[in-house]
C-alpha cells in the first residue's frame, strides 16, 4: 500500500469510527457534544485532534459494558485489566474484532521471525489478561503450532521448552529473566534450547535486558505492544530484522503523540504521550485514548508504510520525581545491567523521612559475583546513577534469589511513603 492509499484508507475507516461512537456510545456523544464537536467535522486525519480524549477513568466511570457500542448478543469475549487501584477496565470484541485481533498477532509473530509450523511457547497468562488468548490465536493464525503454557510453574515450564521443542517464546521479558535462571538451575544451558525468537512486551524493557536475554539465550529478542483498551497484544511490534523500535500497525490504530501537559499533538519525531484511536473495532471503539506511555514517532524502517514508536521505556504513572529530577525505572534497568557483577533483578524501593523522598535500589548479586566485589558494585551503580539520571540514590546489594520474581507483568517499584 502507498502511503497516500494508507492515509485514505485511515481517514474512511476513522470517519466510520467516529460516527460508530457518537451514535451507538453515549459516553462518547455526551463528550463530543460537550468539546462541540461532531463527526462530520474529520474531514482530515488532523480533525482528529479537535475532538476529546479518551481516559481510563471514562471506561472505570462506564463499568462494565457502559463503552460498548455494539448489542451484547454481538460481544464474543471479554478482557479486563486487572486495575490495582479501582475497578478494572472491560473490553469487549465482536467475532470480527477477534479475527482482526488474531490477523495482527500473526503479523507481529511474522514480523518477529515467526513461521507458519514454528512451535510457540505462550507463557503469558491466560485469562481477563488479553497477553495469553491475544498471542494464542494470533499463533494459530499464522500457522503455527500453540503450546498455551499461560504463567507459572516455572520448572515446568523449563522441562515443557525441553520436551516440546518450541521454536518461539512469547512471555513478558521479566518472566523470561526467571526461565533462563531456571534454565541454570535445572543444569542446562539455555543457549542450547530449541528457542529462535523471543517476543517480549507487556513492560518496559531496555536495550540492555534485550543484550542481556540474547547472550543468555542464544536467541533473538524483539519487542511487542499493546494494552487491552486498544486491543491486546499486537498494536506494534518490532521486526527482527531491524530491532530499531516498533511498527504501528496503523490501519486498525492510529496513533498521535501529544504533550501530556498542554494536550497539543506534537510533530513525529518528538517525545510525549501515546494516544490511539481505533479505526476497524466494531464492539469497543476508542477515540484518542490516552496511554499514559510515553513514545516518539518515527518513520517506518522494515515496513516502510507504517509509522514506528519507539521502545516505551517509561508510563506517565511510573515516573517518580525525586527531589525534582524525574526518574524511570527503566533508567536504572539500563545502568544495573552495565555494572559487572550485578543480576538483572532489582527494585526500587522509595521511602519518606521527614519531608525528604528516598530511592534505595535492592539489586541481587550475580551467583558468580565474589563478596568483595559487592561494595565496589554499590557504589558504582550510585556513581553511574548520579551521572546519568542526577539524582543520588542508595544501593543495597542482596544476595542472589532473593528478590521476589514476577510470573507476568513486574512491578519495579514499591513504594513504602505513607502520605
Ligand atoms: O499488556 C497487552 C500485552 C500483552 C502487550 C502481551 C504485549 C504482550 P495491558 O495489561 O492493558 O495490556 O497493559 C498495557 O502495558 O499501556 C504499557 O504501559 C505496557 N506495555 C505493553 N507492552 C509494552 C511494551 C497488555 N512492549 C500497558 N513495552 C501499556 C513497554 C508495554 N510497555
Amino acid at each position: 500500500m502507498s502511503p497516500e492509499e494508507l492515509r485514505e484508507l485511515q481517514l474512511r475507516r476513522l470517519q466510520w469510527t467516529l460516527r460508530h461512537a457518537y451514535e451507538n456510545v453515549a459516553c462518547y456523544r455526551a463528550k463530543f457534544d460537550a468539546a462541540g464537536v461532531h463527526p462530520e467535522d474529520c474531514r482530515e486525519l488532523a480533525d482528529l485532534a479537535k475532538f476529546p480524549c479518551t481516559t481510563k477513568q471514562d471506561l472505570r466511570e462506564h463499568y462494565p459494558y457502559g463503552m460498548f457500542a455494539v448489542p451484547m448478543d454481538q460481544v464474543r469475549r471479554v478482557h479486563a485489566s486487572s486495575g490495582t487501584t479501582g475497578r478494572p477496565t472491560v473490553v469487549g470484541y465482536t467475532e470480527q474484532d477477534l479475527a482482526t485481533w488474531a490477523k495482527v498477532v500473526a503479523r507481529s509473530i511474522s514480523a518477529a521471525g515467526g513461521r507458519p509450523r514454528d512451535k510457540v511457547h505462550i507463557a503469558y497468562g491466560y485469562g481477563l489478561f488479553t497477553g495469553g488468548l491475544g498471542a494464542h490465536y494470533g499463533a494459530e493464525e499464522l500457522g503455527c503450532t500453540v503450546i498455551p503454557a499461560s504463567g507459572g510453574m516455572t520448572a515446568r515450564q523449563v522441562q515443557l521448552i525441553r520436551d516440546f521443542q518450541p521454536e518461539i517464546i512469547m512471555v513478558t521479558p521479566s518472566y523470561m529473566l526467571t526461565l533462563l535462571d531456571e534454565f541454570e538451575r535445572q543444569g542446562v544451558d539455555p543457549r542450547t534450547s530449541s528457542l529462535r525468537v523471543g517476543i517480549f512486551g507487556a513492560e518496559p524493557w531496555t536495550e540492555q535486558m534485550r543484550q542481556e536475554i540474547e547472550q543468555r539465550a542464544g536467541i533473538d529478542a524483539v519487542d511487542i505492544y499493546g494494552l487491552s483498551e486498544v486491543m491486546g497484544p499486537g498494536v506494534a511490534q518490532e521486526s527482527v530484522r531491524t530491532k530499531d523500535g516498533l511498527h504501528i500497525w496503523e490501519d486498525h490504530f492510529y496513533p498521535e503523540v501529544f504533550d501530556p501537559l498542554t494536550e497539543q499533538v506534537l510533530p513525529d519525531g518528538q517525545h510525549g504521550e501515546l494516544l490511539f484511536t481505533s479505526l476497524t473495532k466494531q464492539a469497543m471503539p476508542v477515540i484518542r485514548y490516552r496511554t499514559r506511555d510515553l513514545t516518539t514517532l518515527r518513520p517506518g524502517s522494515a515496513f516502510p508504510e507504517f509509522r514506528r514508536m519507539d521502545k516505551v521505556t517509561g508510563r506517565t504513572d511510573d515516573m517518580i520525581i525525586l527531589r525534582g529530577v524525574n526518574v524511570f525505572p527503566t533508567q536504572i534497568e539500563e545502568i544495573v545491567l552495565r555494572t559487572p557483577g550485578l543480576a538483572p533483578h532489582f527494585q526500587v524501593v522509595l521511602t519518606r523521612v521527614g519531608r525528604m523522598d528516598h530511592l534505595t535500589v535492592r539489586v541481587e548479586a550475580r551467583h558468580d559475583t565474589p563478596a568483595q566485589r559487592r561494595a565496589t558494585a554499590a557504589a558504582e551503580l550510585v556513581a553511574a546513577v548520579k551521572d546519568n539520571v542526577g539524582v543520588s540514590v542508595e544501593v543495597a546489594v542482596v544476595d542472589p534469589d532473593t528478590l521476589e520474581r514476577s510470573v507476568g507483568k513486574l512491578r519495579r517499584i514499591i513504594d513504602q511513603r505513607v502520605e
